[in-house]
């Protein structure tokens, strides 16, 4: 079968062969057949904007794959700085490139004294943490001014290292000050994981360590939020970084992508409506009202995928693991239930509704003490890598600047009124 499809064009009667690459209709090859009409395609439901080689997802079969791995593997048998790396890098390190790369993530992990005083507790007391990581991503930009030369090999990946390094040292720091509670600098002989949770929860001790099933969790949950292709915040660390801004200004692009409840905001929205519903008795009636249109099934539903999202499986066990130290989180069993009606019911199962990776990691961060408003925040440490991987494949691709078309809709010409005779 030849790999095109055959249009006719209505208003001539002439027929045109388009061939189709991996999938799908390159513009190039439309603009040509048909110069001069677009694609209307608000939300890009239908437009791949770029060829990626880091992340397959198959949203139908509820397939995640980084680099060819799948993510059940990776999150069984790897951890997250090992995945951050392969993300990066394209291949899992050997032993001692990963020594390495550990090396340099754990000593650049401290932020410049003048991030911290003249920035961070700049902010008023009761200051969003997500709002001051944006902030602070964005400022690191003007520390660090040979972040500008992008197409320099040894400065790019400089700044990926920095970045990767010194994102849970901020995300701690705008969480401790938003609590009043004094910064922790980091702790240069703990892993990625525990080193966070000791500069989020340490208070007078000489040392903090954190619980290995929780420091363990976390890492699974990083490993998950590591990458997702071209998610809204992904799309706008390309957008930015098409016009060759520096990787700090599109990482702060990126967090306040996140920022938004319909993508990092989603799992603080599922405990928010698991609070509301309060408890297992009210849940039919909640589901109900939401049939009825009022508010959506926070957790529930996903752009790409029409199938249980593979990420959820792999949380809601890592939850059981969590909640045997933390104790069980009381909103877990209105949460199964919420599940489990959902599951059955028509209006779901016809929209191809299944709970996605909010839906249960809001429960996990609760259990382990992190306040609703860091929950954008423990997205956005992950999720750097894969925001930096994007980053880096963009500017190989030496990709155009994103300038999409839009569909006017306003009014014909008109002659200017004077103001006084309007
Ligand atoms: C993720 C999300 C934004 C994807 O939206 P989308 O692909 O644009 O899908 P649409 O908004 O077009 O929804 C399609 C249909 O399903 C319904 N729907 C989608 N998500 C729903 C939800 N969570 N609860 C109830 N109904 C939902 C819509 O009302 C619509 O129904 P209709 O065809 O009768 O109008 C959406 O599912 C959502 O808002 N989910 C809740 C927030 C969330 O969990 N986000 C995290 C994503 S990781």
């Amino acid at each position: 079968m030849p790999e095109s499809i055959t249009i006719t064009d209505n208003r001539t009667g002439n027929q045109l062969e388009i061939p189709i690459a991996h999938g799908g209709v390159a513009a190039s090859e439309w603009q040509k057949l048909l110069p001069g009409i677009w694609f209307y395609d608000p939300g890009f439901t239908a437009t791949a904007a770029c060829e990626s080689t880091i992340t397959y997802l198959d949203g139908d079969a509820g397939i995640l794959r980084y680099r060819g791995y799948p993510i059940e593997v990776l999150a069984e048998r790897s951890t997250y700085l090992e995945v951050a790396y392969l993300l990066l890098h394209g291949e899992l390190p050997t032993a001692a490139e990963f020594d390495a790369w550990r090396h340099e993530i754990t000593y650049h992990t401290y932020i410049h004294e003048n991030v911290r005083k003249r920035f961070l507790e700049g902010f008023h007391y009761d200051a969003h943490p997500m709002g001051m990581l944006v902030s602070a991503v964005a400022a690191l930009s003007t520390f660090y001014l040979d972040a500008k030369d992008i197409f320099d090999a040894e400065s790019r990946r400089r700044q990926i290292i920095r970045l990767i390094a010194k994102m849970p040292t901020l995300a701690a720091a705008a969480h401790r000050f938003s609590v009043g509670m004094p910064f922790v600098y980091p702790d240069n002989s703990l892993d990625f994981c525990a080193n966070f949770l000791s500069m989020m929860w340490k208070v007078a001790e000489p040392r903090f360590d954190a619980n290995p099933t929780l420091a363990r969790a976390l890492d699974i949950l990083f490993i998950l939020h590591a990458d997702h292709e071209q998610n809204c915040s992904t799309t706008a660390m390309r957008v930015v970084g098409s016009s060759h801004a520096d990787p700090y200004s599109c990482c702060a692009a990126a967090c306040a992508a996140l920022y938004g409840p319909r993508h990092g905001g989603a799992n603080e929205a599922v405990i928010r409506m698991l609070t509301e519903i309060g408890s297992f008795e009210n849940v039919p009636a909640f589901v109900e009202s939401v049939k009825q249109g009022h508010g959506r099934l926070q957790g529930f539903g996903h752009r790409v995928y029409k199938s249980y999202d593979p990420r959820a499986k792999i949380i809601k066990r890592t939850a059981e693991e969590v909640f045997s130290i933390t104790g069980k989180n009381p909103l877990l069993d209105i949460a199964l239930k919420l599940e489990e009606i959902a599951l059955q019911d028509e209006y779901f199962t016809s929209r191809r509704l299944y709970p996605n990776v909010d839906f249960y990691s809001g429960l996990i961060y609760q259990a382990m003490g992190f306040p609703l408003e860091m929950f954008p925040v423990l997205f956005a440490i992950p999720r750097t890598a894969g925001w930096l991987a994007h980053w880096q494949e963009l500017l190989d691709q030496d990709a155009k600047i994103s300038r999409p078309r839009q569909l006017y809709i306003g009014t014909e010409p008109r002659d200017y009124v004077p103001i006084g005779q309007r």
